[in-house]
C-alpha cells in the first residue's frame, strides 16, 4: 500500500489539535493550542467557554499542521476527528469541521473514541507492541481499565464508580489553593514533601474488583485537613505526597491484578494522568518485578492531542471502517 497520511483533528476538552501522521506512526505535524490559560481563573474547564475557543481556533491550528508537515490539503488521504466521548459542545466544533473538511476535499472521514486515541499513543512510540495487553487510560475525564485482545477489540473491565483520576488531581488541587490544572501541580508539590506523615485510605484496594472510587479519597483529604490547620500541622506538600500515593497504589496495584487475571505480558498506561511520574515510576517497577512489559507515552502524547487521533484512524483506515457525512457527537462512551 501507498503512504497514508491521516489528518487528525481533537476537540474534546480544553485543547484544540491538529496533527498529521503518515502510516499510523510516523508523526509529520502536532499542533496543540491549549486552552489552559482562558480556564485557569474557574479552576477547571468551562463548556460553553471552551467550544467558543475551539471555533476560534481550529482553522489556524489545521492550517499550521499542513505548514508543519510541508503537506497542501489535497495531499492527504483521510481525516479523522474525535466525535466521542467528551464535552458534546467541544466535541460538534471538531465534528463539524471535519466534516466540512471532508466533504470539500472528497476524503474519507474516520470517528475516532477519544480513549482508543489515548491509548494508541503508545503505539505511535512502539508500534511493535504485543498483544494481548491490558490498558491503564486515566485522564480527566476517564479511569478505566480494558483488555485488549488486538487493534480492533477493547473489553472494558472496570472503570471509577464517581470522580477520574485526572478529576481528583484537580478537584484536590483547588481545595488545597495550588494551580489548574492540578495534576502537573500537585506532583510538583508532592515532590517537596513526604508520603506516609498523614494517613489516606486506599480506596477499594481490598476489593477484588477492577474498580476505582476517588471521591472518597478527595473528602478524606478535605476533613484531615481541616483537622490539620486547626492544630497548626497542615502541610500542603505532605498532604499532595500522601494524596498522591494513595491514589497511585490503588492504580498500580489493580492494573497488575488486571495483567495477572488476563494473563497478558503487556500493560499500557494513557491519559493526562499518565504523565505522573509517581505513577510511570511505581508501575514500572512493580510490573518488572512480575515479568511484565510496561510501555506509556511521552508526556506530550499523554495529554490531549491529534496525533493520537490520526494514529488510531490508521488502523479504522486499513479496516475501511470510515463514517458518513453524518456523523455525529456523543458525550458519552456508547460502547467501546
Ligand atoms: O487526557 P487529558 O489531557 O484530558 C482528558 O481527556 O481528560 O487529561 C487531563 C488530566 C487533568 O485532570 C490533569 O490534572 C491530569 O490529566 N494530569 C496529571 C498530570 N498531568 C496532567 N495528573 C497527574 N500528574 C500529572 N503530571
Ligand atoms: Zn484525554
Amino acid at each position: 500500500m501507498n503512504d497514508i497520511n491521516i489528518l487528525g483533528i481533537e476537540t474534546s476538552c480544553d485543547e484544540t489539535a491538529a496533527a498529521i501522521v503518515k502510516n499510523g506512526e510516523e508523526i509529520r505535524s502536532n499542533v496543540v493550542q491549549s486552552q489552559i490559560s482562558l480556564h485557569q481563573k474557574f479552576g477547571g474547564v468551562v463548556p460553553e467557554v471552551a467550544s467558543r475557543k475551539h471555533i476560534e481556533t481550529i482553522t489556524a491550528v489545521t492550517q499550521e499542521a499542513f505548514v508543519r508537515a510541508g503537506l497542501d490539503y489535497r495531499d492527504i488521504d483521510a481525516l479523522a476527528v474525535t466525535n466521542r466521548p467528551g464535552l458534546i459542545g467541544a466535541l460538534l466544533v471538531g465534528v463539524s469541521f471535519a466534516k466540512s473538511l471532508a466533504y470539500a476535499l472528497g476524503k474519507p472521514l474516520i470517528a475516532v473514541n477519544h480513549l482508543h486515541g489515548h491509548i494508541y499513543a503508545n503505539f505511535l512510540e512502539n508500534p511493535g507492541i504485543a498483544f494481548p495487553c491490558v490498558c491503564l487510560v486515566v485522564s480527566g475525564g476517564h479511569t478505566s481499565l480494558l483488555y485488549m485482545p488486538s487493534h480492533h477489540e477493547y473489553q472494558l473491565i472496570g472503570e471509577t464508580r464517581d470522580d477520574a483520576a485526572g478529576e481528583a488531581f484537580d478537584k484536590v488541587a483547588r481545595f488545597l489553593g495550588l494551580a489548574y490544572p492540578g495534576g502537573p501541580s500537585v506532583e510538583k508539590a508532592a515532590r517537596q514533601g513526604q508520603p506516609g506523615l498523614y494517613k489516606l485510605p486506599r480506596i477499594f484496594l481490598d476489593r477484588d474488583n477492577f474498580e476505582f472510587s476517588f471521591s472518597g479519597l478527595k473528602t478524606a483529604v478535605m476533613n484531615l485537613w481541616r483537622k490539620l490547620e486547626k492544630n497548626g500541622q497542615a502541610d500542603v506538600n505532605n498532604m499532595a505526597a500522601e494524596f498522591q500515593a494513595a491514589l497511585v497504589e490503588v492504580l498500580v496495584e489493580k492494573t497488575i491484578r488486571a495483567a495477572e487475571k488476563y494473563q497478558v505480558r503487556t500493560v499500557l498506561i494513557a491519559g493526562g494522568v499518565a504523565a505522573n511520574s509517581a505513577l510511570r515510576g511505581t508501575l514500572a517497577e512493580k510490573a518488572q518485578a512480575q515479568g511484565l512489559e510496561v510501555f506509556y507515552p511521552s508526556l506530550s502524547l499523554c495529554t490531549d492531542n491529534a496525533a493520537m487521533i490520526a494514529g488510531r484512524a490508521y488502523v479504522q483506515y486499513v479496516s475501511r471502517d470510515f463514517a458518513s457525512l453524518d456523523l455525529n457527537a456523543y458525550p458519552g462512551l456508547l460502547s467501546l
